[in-house]
């Protein structure tokens, strides 16, 4: 994905997978400095080590959410981003959902739906975090208010009523990935509703697939993973990313 977008802007670069150890981790950003290399994606288990590095400087989402995912070395200095949450929100806006004042429902409290719901809290969204275990939504809502940005958190027992008032629905949990389960069951579903899974694979999970028979509009994770991607690729080229191409070559390869 990111090969084809320095392709399709004609730049001079590659990208590389690495695989490090947990206490290599800051060696490896300090050496990844030293040979030049311009940016770095961060992925699990690292992506809070790394926020936690000295030497990294994190900026808005990665420093509320101590999760960096994208690292950019520029002028000396190593910046930190968190460019999952941009991602999760370029891919509802692209499906037309209501952000700002939007009635949001976030389903999960980990660390996927910790950078999906510090980033649509801070652009102004009326959010409710629902979680199995309802002590983890309720700490995740109290750490965004932490911040100065509305959040509730709640266990699964609101679930019905909380999706029946909702303009958009969001699952960051993992059900669905490997079984063909839902955390929400069909029939709390309707037509109002924009739905989107951060799971991405299956692409049409069951989620998506009774979202899409009850007539809500559909999002899948597949293009969190774009959007996070090209938001990337801006940090580190200062130019705007080939999304189509990064979606199609995506694709390609899922
Ligand atoms: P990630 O980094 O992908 O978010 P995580 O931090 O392990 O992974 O979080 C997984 C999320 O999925 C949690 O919100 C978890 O709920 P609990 O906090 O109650 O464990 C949720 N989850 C996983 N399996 C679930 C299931 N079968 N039903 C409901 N929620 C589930």
């Amino acid at each position: 994905m990111q090969v084809a977008a320095f392709q399709e802007r004609g730049l001079d670069a590659d990208y590389s997978r690495f695989h490090v150890d947990a206490d290599d981790v800051e060696s490896a950003v300090d050496g990844a400095e030293v040979l030049g290399i311009e940016g770095l994606n961060v992925t699990i288990p690292h992506k809070r080590s790394v926020a936690e590095l000295d030497t990294v400087e994190t900026r808005e989402l990665a420093e509320m959410t101590d999760a960096v995912n994208t690292l950019d070395f520029r002028d000396g200095k190593i910046l930190g981003f968190n460019t999952d949450g941009a991602g999760a929100r370029r891919a509802l806006e692209r499906a037309g959902a209501e952000i700002e004042d939007g009635r949001v429902v976030v389903v999960g409290a980990g660390g996927a739906s910790r950078g999906i719901s510090f980033e649509l809290a801070r652009n102004g969204v009326d959010l409710k975090i629902l979680n199995r275990t309802a002590s983890k939504a309720r700490e995740l809502a109290s750490d965004i208010r932490g911040y100065g940005f509305e959040a509730d958190g709640a266990g699964l027992d609101v679930l019905s009523d909380a999706v029946d008032e909702a303009d958009v629905l969001v699952n960051a949990t993992s059900v669905g990935m490997k079984e063909d389960e839902t955390p929400v069951p069909g029939k709390h579903l309707h037509s109002d509703l924009v739905v989107f899974d951060a799971v991405y694979t299956p692409l049409e999970t069951r989620l998506l697939r009774e979202a899409r028979e009850a007539g809500a509009e559909t999002v899948e994770g597949a293009w969190m993973l774009v959007l996070q991607g090209a938001e990337a690729f801006e940090i580190w080229t200062d130019l705007e990313a080939p999304i189509e191409t990064m979606n199609r070559v995506l694709r390609e390869k899922l």
